[in-house]
C-alpha cells in the first residue's frame, strides 16, 4: 500500500484547505489578523508556574483536573457567569478550549449526525465534526444584521439528525456579541426542539461599548442542556499553556471523560497551578489590556471610516470584520494580494464558512508602532486598489 498517498489524500479530504503551518518569519510582514493576544500576564502567573516546578508537580492529576482548580472555576462561573456548577462532578479541566470542543463533540456525535452553528464561525468546528464523520451545518448570518443570527433560520436548519447547536459569543471572526433577546430565542428553540447547546465563551472578557457577555447556560431551563466551554488562552493571554475547561451537567461530564482520557488523560499539571493562581488573584489587571484593545479598535474604525471602507460593528472579541467587496476581489484574492503587495496578513472571511465571502478578519492584537504602520500600509494599499 502507498501510505504516503493514502495519508495525503486522507489529510486533504479531512482538513481541506487548512494547509501547512509555516514557522519561518518573513521580514517586514505585519500580521494584522492574528488570533493571539500580545500582552503578558502579571508576574504572579509565572511564579505559580515556577512554584509548581520547584515542588515537582509532575505527575498525572485526576482526569478532571486538580480539585482546587475545579473549585476556583466553579466559583468564577458563579460570580461572573451566573452558573451553578458542582466542582466535584460538573467540570473537566482540558488542554484548552480546543480539546474541550473535541471531547464534547466526540461524546455527542455519531457518524451522520449534525451540529448547527451561526456562520461565519470559528473554522475549527467544521474539521472537528468532520473527523468524527459528522457534519457542522453552518447557518448563514448577514452583514445587514451585523452577523447576528436570525433564530428562525437556525430552526429551519434542524433535521432529525441535529444533536446540538454551537453558540459562539463574542464571535470569531465577526466580533458580534449576541444580545440577551437572541440568546433567549436560542434557549427557547433548544428547549422546544430538545437540543443541547455548546457555548464557546472563550472571548467573554472582550466586550466593548455597552455590549455585555451573557452565558446562555444561565438562562431559565438551560442549565440541564448547556455545555459551557472556556479557556485561559484569550482572557489571560496564555494560549501556549493549553488550559481550558468544560462545565456541564454531571451525566454529560461522565460521558465525556473517557474521550478526554483517550486524548489527554489529564491537562498539564503545572499549567493547572498557574490557572489556579489566575483565578485566585483579583482579575482587574485585565482592564488595562482591554482599554488598549479598545484604543486599537477605535483606530481601526477611524482608519476604515477615513478610506472609507465598510465594516461590521466590532462589538466584542478582538477582531474587526472588514467588508472588502468595494475592491471587487474575493476574500482569498484580497488576502493573497495584501500579503504580496503590502506585506500585510489577514484571514479571509471565508475561513469560517461561505457567509464571510467579501470580508476579511482584521485583529486588535498587534501593538504600536507596528500596528500604526500596518494601518498606514492598509490605507495606501486600499487606495491603490480603489485607484484614488
Ligand atoms: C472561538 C474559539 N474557540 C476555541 C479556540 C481554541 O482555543 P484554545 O487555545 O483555548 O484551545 C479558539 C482559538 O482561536 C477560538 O477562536
Amino acid at each position: 500500500m502507498d501510505y504516503t498517498k493514502f495519508l495525503s489524500d486522507r489529510a486533504q479530504s479531512l482538513h481541506g484547505s487548512l494547509g501547512k503551518q509555516t514557522s519561518v518569519p518573513i521580514p517586514g510582514l505585519i500580521n494584522l489578523g492574528s488570533g493571539t493576544p500580545d500582552f503578558v500576564p502579571p508576574a504572579f502567573v509565572f511564579e505559580a508556574l515556577e512554584k509548581a516546578v520547584r515542588e515537582r508537580k509532575i505527575q498525572y492529576t485526576a482526569w478532571t483536573g486538580i480539585p482546587e482548580l475545579r473549585a476556583a472555576i466553579a466559583e468564577k462561573l458563579k460570580q461572573e457567569n451566573n452558573l451553578t456548577i458542582d466542582p466535584a462532578n460538573q467540570i473537566i479541566v482540558t488542554a484548552g478550549a480546543q480539546e474541550a470542543l473535541m471531547t464534547t463533540l466526540m461524546a455527542l456525535l455519531d457518524p451522520g449526525d449534525e451540529v448547527l452553528t451561526p456562520s461565519p464561525h470559528y473554522d475549527e468546528y467544521t474539521r472537528d465534526a468532520k473527523v468524527l464523520g459528522a457534519t457542522l451545518v453552518p447557518v448563514n448570518t448577514t452583514p445587514e444584521s451585523n452577523f447576528t443570527i436570525h433564530v428562525p433560520d437556525l430552526e429551519a436548519a434542524i433535521t432529525p439528525k441535529t444533536r446540538a447547536l454551537i453558540v459562539l459569543t463574542p464571535n470569531n471572526p465577526t466580533g458580534t456579541v449576541l444580545p440577551e433577546s437572541t440568546l433567549s430565542a436560542i434557549a427557547d428553540l433548544a428547549q422546544r426542539r430538545d437540543l443541547l447547546v455548546i457555548s464557546d465563551e472563550i472571548y467573554e472578557y472582550y466586550v466593548f461599548d455597552n455590549h455585555k457577555h451573557i452565558s446562555i447556560g444561565s438562562l431559565p431551563g438551560m442549565a440541564e442542556r448547556t455545555i459551557t466551554i472556556n479557556s485561559f488562552s484569550k482572557s489571560f493571554a496564555l494560549t501556549g499553556m493549553r488550559l481550558g475547561y468544560i462545565a456541564a451537567p454531571a451525566p454529560l461530564i461522565e460521558a465525556m471523560l473517557p474521550f478526554h482520557h483517550a486524548m489527554m488523560i489529564c491537562a498539564n499539571v503545572m499549567t493547572q497551578y498557574a490557572g489556579l493562581a489566575v483565578l485566585q488573584e483579583p482579575r482587574d489587571w485585565f482592564q488595562q489590556h482591554l482599554k488598549e484593545y479598545d484604543r486599537r479598535r477605535k483606530l481601526w474604525m477611524q482608519t476604515l471610516d477615513a478610506i472609507p471602507l465598510p465594516y461590521s460593528q466590532p462589538q466584542g472579541a478582538y477582531y474587526i470584520f472588514i467588508d472588502i467587496r468595494p475592491t471587487g476581489l474575493t476574500s482569498a484574492q484580497f488576502c493573497a494580494k495584501a500579503r504580496e503587495e503590502a506585506r500585510l496578513v489577514f484571514q479571509p472571511g471565508t475561513i469560517g464558512g461561505g457567509a464571510g465571502e467579501g470580508f476579511i478578519r482584521g485583529a486588535l492584537t498587534k501593538a504600536s508602532p507596528e500596528f500604526d504602520e500596518g494601518l498606514e500600509r492598509f490605507t495606501a494599499f486600499i487606495n491603490a486598489l480603489l485607484k484614488r
